[in-house]
């Protein structure tokens, strides 16, 4: 598959209130937007360094996966997404691979991207995002 970027990394926040004006006013990185994903359960409150964001994640309710997170292994670094080209091609590779893919059929998430994520078992650990962009 064709890796273009790290597109983001999402960090598991408990507060945006209390944990988003570190990165809006200390690192002063431009704010692009806050997005609910309600899918996924949560907030997604989102800066860009210019060559890759932060989002910062917070839960919508006790049962999403970044609730579920919190809960195991406390706030912090959630998860990397890589762009790509091409998302249904980087799925059937990887499953032809034999890696865990999370969503086999691409989700939308944040601001239209086309979305799945590859399970840490599959990658040493950490959870993996592809997303393509929306054209
Ligand atoms: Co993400």
């Amino acid at each position: 598959m064709k890796i273009k970027r790290i597109e983001h990394i999402g960090i598991a926040v408990k507060s945006l209130e209390n944990d988003a004006p570190f990165w809006k006013h200390v690192l002063n990185i431009s704010h692009r937007g806050t997005e609910i994903v309600e899918r996924e359960g949560v907030t997604t409150d989102i800066y860009d360094t210019g060559s890759g964001k932060v989002e910062l994640l917070e839960s919508l309710r006790d049962d999403s996966p970044i609730a579920a997170f919190i809960d195991k292994r406390g706030a912090g670094v959630h998860h990397i997404c890589f762009e790509v080209e091409n998302i249904h091609d980087a799925i059937t590779e990887l499953i032809d691979a034999g890696i865990e893919v999370i969503y086999k059929e691409p989700r939308k998430g944040a601001e239209g991207f086309l979305v799945t994520f590859i399970h840490p078992k599959s990658t040493g650990g950490v959870l993996v995002e592809l997303a393509q962009k929306p054209d």
